[in-house]
């Protein structure tokens, strides 16, 4: 089993150092989680600081205020909203780890390694419950309508992954399917929030919405490159979990759809067993086949039609750091 690393993750600063227009705004949303989420009861209160502690990108809160400031201004509105969409993400990674069986998060001991899986169930169910009820301080109901759909089909992408696990067949379009909800959902609501907070006109909401699932839909499978072939220590979060948990992710579906029958049953065969050997034979044969590197330009690809949605959107140093946060999202140590 890992062990956590105790000293303040340093490969956060790839994207982090986009984020300097927001810098101000998004240590006020920091403070504002940090607040929401204090209690008298000295359980709860580290249980809910712990997820925090360490930090996480922050981007989708960074999209939220990013968004937000290439249309307009930033108002206390997007402050709020940028903290319930980090603890709508949180809460749905602690309840994730639980499902990967995963021990380390954010550079720590996951909720369910250093406590236990009903701990992390309650601590996510307690996030999600807090999220809304801030949300709902809103004048308007337009965040909390936009956030509660974008999270229940984040549930559907996780339910639908888990279908899927041991589906060697899954195809592409399942594969989609799954990363469009679980994770292009939540980065296109924070784009659509941070617009329509802002004044944005229809065209413009429709706009960076896009932006938001095609960048959440690269993000996504750089994640799944990372799974097979991050460093745990960098990365800082338990990786190897999709192999373990029998998912079908880009590279393998490249891989597979390129072998003969004889070669997919082989395939089928090493994934069925994840142990150390069979890992290190079938990564060799993801690189020499070039699946890997498939999956990393479908990934550009996306990340590049992304970009394309910003084109109608004014130059701004806000802009500018949306078109890098594409390209960052696709080459990720983290
Ligand atoms: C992890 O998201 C879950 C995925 C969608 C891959 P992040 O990589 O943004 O996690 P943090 O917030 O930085 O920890
Ligand atoms: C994203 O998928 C999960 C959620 C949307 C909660 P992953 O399972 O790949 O995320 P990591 O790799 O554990 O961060
Ligand atoms: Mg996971
Ligand atoms: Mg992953």
């Amino acid at each position: 089993m890992s062990t956590a690393n105790p000293t303040k993750p340093s490969n956060a600063t790839a994207m982090s150092s986009l984020f300097e227009s927001i810098q101000t705004d998004l240590a006020l949303v920091e403070s504002r989680l940090q607040s929401e989420l204090r209690h008298s009861d000295p359980f709860i209160d580290e249980l809910a600081q712990h997820s925090f502690r360490f930090g996480g990108k922050r981007l989708r809160p960074a999209l939220l205020l990013l968004t937000a400031q290439a249309v307009g201004e930033i108002n206390d509105d997007h402050h709020t909203l940028a903290a319930v969409v980090e603890m709508i993400h949180t809460a749905t990674l602690v309840h994730d780890d639980v499902l990967d069986e995963a021990t380390i998060r954010r550079h720590e001991n996951t909720v369910n390694a250093r406590w236990n899986n009903q701990t992390s169930v309650l601590l996510g169910d307690y996030l999600f419950t807090h999220a809304f009820y801030l949300a709902s301080s809103l004048e308007t109901t337009f965040g909390c309508r936009t956030i509660g759909r974008a999270t229940n089909t984040v549930c559907e992408g996780e339910l639908l992954q888990m279908a899927a696990s041991g589906k060697f067949l899954l195809s592409r379009d399942g594969y989609f399917a799954i990363i469009e909800a679980k994770t292009a959902a939540l980065c296109a609501c924070c784009c659509q929030l941070g617009a329509h907070y802002a004044g944005g006109d229809k065209q413009t909401l429709r706009d960076l919405e896009q932006y938001g699932h095609l960048l959440g839909i690269a993000f996504q499978i750089a994640d799944d490159l990372l799974d097979l072939v991050g460093k745990e220590q960098t990365v800082g979060k338990s990786l190897g979990t999709d192999l373990a948990k029998h998912r079908m992710t880009l590279p393998l579906i490249e891989l597979r759809d390129s072998l003969n029958p004889g070669q997919q049953q082989e395939l089928r065969e090493l994934l069925e067993a994840p142990n150390n050997e069979n890992m290190a034979t079938l990564l060799d044969w993801l690189q020499r086949s070039g699946s890997l590197q498939q999956a990393q330009n479908l990934a550009n690809d996306y990340a590049q039609q992304a970009a394309e949605k910003l084109t109608s959107i004014s130059d701004s140093p806000a802009k500018q750091a949306l078109l890098e946060i594409a390209k960052a999202s696709v080459s990720r140590y983290a």
